[in-house]
């Protein structure tokens, strides 16, 4: 449903607070589950993206498994009901407790992002008396063509190991007992529009993999991690990412060989689209050759235009006339905590509601409590009359 029709429900409620629209994410999971069928390929989702419980349970009926990065997030995954040989564990920087916490409930795979993590995950699975199993993440030197926080798949940064230090610690690798080596894992980046990105990765992939298998190991799983970007600009128009063009791109691209399973950590893809943070117009304050729109909610609760000068799209909810320039701000002491600058509105007044379009993804997971404000609550469409 579109939002302007939820306005009269919306004032009714006390702001700010994230609105889910589990339709949409009903229908975004239905497509991607569309794509994969009749393919050997599974579908981790990120954890990252969005703990909500609620969400994590729809994800979990439609058969999706769980990517997470840290105890906590395989906690929850497992409380919620993902199933634990549908858990996959990575980060460059799992303590010792979590790894402890990951083999006790044997998750399917820890994705392992350093020679020494390795060699610790060894150790501690041998001393709990465990075969744990684990997909190495190799650093492939792609570039993602996206912003420079979220690249990880380049050599300079902190995110898996390079192909030459895999070739030099291939005899380490042999001679490990308790953990079992069943795949190759990548993760070049997130919010990718660019899907010749993906070929590049392919490319790479294919190669290490062609490698290793004249090395002698057969390995049954390839993981190309998550990535696939979401239309900020046009959310209303572009609810649903392509999926069809990104599976089509990796069936066509990586040479799988048979009995291999293909997988895919979506994380923003999945969810980014449902979600709306929804804030009242505060007040109105006339600016150096703008007008200062000073909203409800802020970095605290959306924090990606403050970090990565992330563009969501500003919709008036409760009106549609007469356009005027606006500085979206939130009510932060800090200059960073604005949400769009110099974008046209209708002419907004105090008590509208303002809806910041695709938050469905790394918003109220990085929200805070900065300046000592309340968390803020969550609205599902289905609980709404
Ligand atoms: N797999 C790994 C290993 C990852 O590091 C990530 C995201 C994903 C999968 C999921 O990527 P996605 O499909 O969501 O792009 N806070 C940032 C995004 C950080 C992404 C971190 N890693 C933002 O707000 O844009």
């Amino acid at each position: 449903m579109e939002l302007t029709a939820l306005e009269s429900q919306f004032q009714e409620l006390e702001t700010p607070f994230y609105y889910y629209d589990i339709d949409l994410l009903r229908k975004t999971l239905v497509e991607v589950n569309k794509n994969i069928a009749g393919r050997p390929f599974q579908v981790h989702y990120a954890v990252k993206a969005n703990v909500n419980t609620r969400l994590l349970v729809e994800i979990k009926n439609q058969g999706f498994g769980a990517d997470c990065v840290s105890g906590n997030e395989v906690k929850r995954a497992l409380e919620v009901g993902f199933p634990k040989e549908h858990i996959v564990f990575a980060g460059v920087g799992k303590t010792d407790k979590e790894l402890q916490y990951g083999l006790e409930n044997e998750i399917f795979a820890f994705n392992v992002e350093s020679l020494q993590e390795l060699q610790v995950l060894d150790e501690l699975s041998g001393s709990m008396g465990k075969q744990s199993r684990y997909a190495l993440r190799l650093n492939p030197n792609v570039d993602a063509g996206t912003h420079e926080y979220i690249t990880t798949g380049k050599r300079d940064n902190k995110f898996g190991i390079t192909f030459d230090e895999v070739r030099e610690a291939l005899p380490i690798i042999r001679e490990l007992k308790n953990t079992s080596f069943i795949g190759i894992h990548f993760h070049i980046g997130s919010q990718i529009s660019d899907i010749s990105k993906f070929r590049d990765l392919c490319l790479k992939i294919n190669d290490i993999h062609d490698f290793l298998a004249a090395e002698g190991f057969e390995l049954p799983h390839i993981n190309v991690g998550g990535g696939l970007g979401i239309n900020y600009e046009d959310p209303i128009n572009e609810p649903i990412p392509d999926f069809r063009t990104y599976f089509d791109l990796f069936e066509r691209e990586l040479k799988l060989r048979s009995g291999q399973t293909l997988h895919f950590e979506l994380g923003r893809s999945l969810v980014g689209q449902c979600g709306s943070l929804i804030s009242r117009v505060l007040y109105n304050k006339p600016g150096e050759g703008t007008n200062f729109l000073i909203l409800d909610a802020g970095m605290t609760e959306l924090l990606r235009p403050a970090l990565y000068k992330a563009y969501h799209y500003v919709q008036n909810l409760s009106r549609v006339d007469n356009p005027s320039t606006y500085d979206v701000v939130g009510p932060i002491c800090e200059t960073s905590d604005a949400f769009a600058r110099r974008i046209q509105l209708p002419e907004s007044s105090r008590g509208d509601i303002i809806a910041l379009r695709s938050t469905g993804a790394y918003a109220e997971v990085m929200s805070s409590r900065y300046n000592l404000r309340e968390i803020a609550p969550s609205v599902f469409s289905d609980d709404l009359k």
